[in-house]
């Protein structure tokens, strides 16, 4: 191993916002990052006051916060002020529908600036937004709308008929964006409703404590599950962005994800605008023309995407890039799974730039484990513990392992944006300190001599597709509710572009016979009800799901019958 290492060498002297890791490892102290928020000496908090309303009081108050572009229809700015105005008017909008402190709202939008209006508008008010991918069908939708009990939804009519409205009694209201026909009783316009709600709304003063958003993931057994985070965790989002992504008064930036994800709240929205920097946001699909020209047209300074879309760019080749001034760039990081050497070789080289790894989880709010602008690194490493965190690895007792030695990726408990509960779920929530005195990642992974931690995989059955997280159980749920599928068994299925893909094994019901229509029609039926992302590229029939006697599917023969490899020990498998 030792041998294949590559540096990634850092100039000295890197003009980075973090100069010294090493020294600032020893030296870092929360408590001096809290200094910089307002609510220090107020004790009023609101991430909305730190992200939005002191820089729309300060000389930021002209800055741009939010660029805007489809390419197509809409080309927008909005400055601090601008935010501070329109989230002003939605809080009151919310407050005319009687929506309260600690209530959850639901966003299902497209990526608009109307959906990052809604979630600072939800913030403001002290109510707890739920933001849900526009890309969810409406089996995804009803899971977490009616495990969040959310009490209205934001949303357009095109995305309106996947809200399953009749399965949810607890919602009340849905607020339509771009809405043109006659409202039902319980639908307000959002243009209306806008058009005459006052600019002013002082935010609702919170406890560090009290709720900052909750991001539904999934797990390897049952449905989605919503980590519920903290306002505290801006603290995380603010010294992360500042100095693992290095974020600087002057640039703009790009964070491609979607706020449907952690990573498109934690950096498309908290991060930034506490900080104060500007942001761009590329609505519509993926498309390398697309994504060059937005880095272009904005002059984008720091880029952070996933391995996915770099892998995606650079099987799209190097002719597209060559016809794009990509010269603003000064930094990019990478998050979701691993960035493989070849891809991240790539980019340097269309680029000159090396994207540099941040490792979190939705549960962890805030990047934990990164490489950052001015350390060394080694190609291929997940990178050191940001400063005031401690992330190790450990077998299964908590006790740390030699370096080289494979294990559990851990973290101590107690970094600002570590997710405050499972929502409606305390004993989803214990799971993940079943190693004593640690926080579980459920990612394995090794140490080396130098300090740098090694990802090595999910320890469990969680499959990572496109950067996305996917829960083995609901599509497997998904694909029993079709009328042929008599049981069905669902893996991570290794895939170079996507990194893995999703692979479902379906036994048939009696009358059912193997097809290869059959197997698209199942597909296509994942698409329509769960989301397209989820949808199983790859299906084989089977006799049976091999489980073993308690009913737990045996996903290692799976696997083991993908690869067409020997099953292994099968004692506990049901007769
Ligand atoms: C994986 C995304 C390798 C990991 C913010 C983790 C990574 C899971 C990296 C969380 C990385 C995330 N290198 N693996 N830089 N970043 N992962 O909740 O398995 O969607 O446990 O959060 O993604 O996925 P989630």
């Amino acid at each position: 191993m030792a041998a294949q290492v590559e540096w990634e060498r850092k100039p000295k002297g890197l003009d980075a916002n973090l100069k010294d890791y090493e020294t600032a490892y020893r030296t870092f102290r929360w408590e001096d990052v809290e200094r910089e928020f307002d609510w220090v000496t107020t004790g009023k908090v609101n991430v909305v006051h730190e992200a939005v309303d002191r820089h729309a009081a300060s000389s930021r108050k002209d800055k741009v916060a939010l660029y805007y572009t489809d390419l197509e229809r809409r080309d927008e700015r909005y400055t601090f002020e601008d935010l501070a105005r329109l989230t002003s008017r939605f809080a009151n909008v919310l407050k005319r529908l009687g929506v309260k402190k600690g209530d959850r709202i639901g966003t299902f939008l497209p990526r608009t600036p109307e959906l990052y209006i809604a979630i600072l508008g939800i913030n403001r008010i002290g109510a707890i937004p739920v933001p849900l991918f526009e890309a969810f069908m409406e089996q995804a939708i009803q899971d977490r709308l009616e495990n969040s009990e959310a009490l209205a939804c934001v949303t357009t009519p095109a995305l309106k008929p996947r809200i399953p409205r009749r399965s949810l009694p607890a919602l009340k209201c849905l607020v339509l964006v771009g809405d043109e026909g006659p409202l039902s009783s319980d639908e307000v316009s959002y243009e209306r409703e806008m058009a005459s709600a006052s600019d002013r709304c002082e935010p609702e003063w919170l406890t560090k404590d009290d709720g900052l958003i909750i991001h539904y993931t999934s797990g390897s057994t049952g449905k989605s599950k919503g980590a519920l985070h903290r306002q505290y965790a801006m603290v995380g989002h603010y010294q992360t962005a500042k100095w693992a992504l290095d974020l600087r008064d002057d640039d703009c930036f790009w964070c491609t994800a979607d706020p449907g994800w952690v990573t498109g709240t934690s950096y498309g929205i908290y991060g930034p605008w506490t900080l104060g920097v500007s942001s761009v946001v590329l609505g519509g699909r993926f498309d390398p023309d697309r994504w060059y020209q937005t880095i272009q047209k904005y002059r984008v300074t720091m880029w952070y995407s996933a391995p996915t879309a770099y892998r995606m760019l650079m099987s799209a080749g190097e002719a597209i890039p060559k016809q794009y001034d990509l010269s603003s760039l000064r930094h990019i990081c990478s998050v979701g799974e691993p960035l493989n050497p070849e891809a991240l070789k790539w980019v340097k080289k269309i680029t000159g730039l090396a994207p540099h790894e941040t490792w979190w989880m939705t549960e962890t709010g805030m990047q934990l484990i990164c490489n950052y602008r001015s350390l060394d690194f080694k190609i291929g490493c997940t990178g050191k513990p940001f400063p005031g965190t401690y992330a190790t690895v450990v077998d299964d007792q908590g006790r740390e392992v030699p370096p080289g030695q494979l294990g559990h990726l851990v973290v101590k408990p107690g970094w600002p944006s570590m997710m405050k509960e499972i929502w409606n779920n305390p004993s989803k929530y214990q799971e993940y300190f079943r190693i004593p005195g640690w926080y579980a990642s459920g990612d394995s992974a090794f140490k080396d001599d130098d300090g740098y931690i090694w990802y090595q995989g999910r320890a469990d059955d969680v499959i990572k597709t496109s950067g996305e997280r996917v829960g083995p159980f609901e599509v497997e749920s998904a694909l029993v509710a079709h009328p042929a599928v008599a049981e069905a068994g669902v893996i991570g299925k290794p895939d170079a572009v996507r990194g893995q893909i999703i692979k479902a094994f379906v036994a048939l019901r009696k009358g059912h016979q193997p097809s290869e229509p059959l197997k698209k029609e199942i597909a296509e039926f994942v698409k329509n009800n769960l989301a397209a992302h989820a949808a199983p590229r790859e299906i084989d029939f089977v006799e049976k799901i091999p489980k073993t006697r308690s009913g737990k599917i045996m996903r290692r023969v799976l696997r083991a019958w993908d690869l067409g490899e020997p099953v292994g020990d099968t004692s506990t498998m049901e007769e």
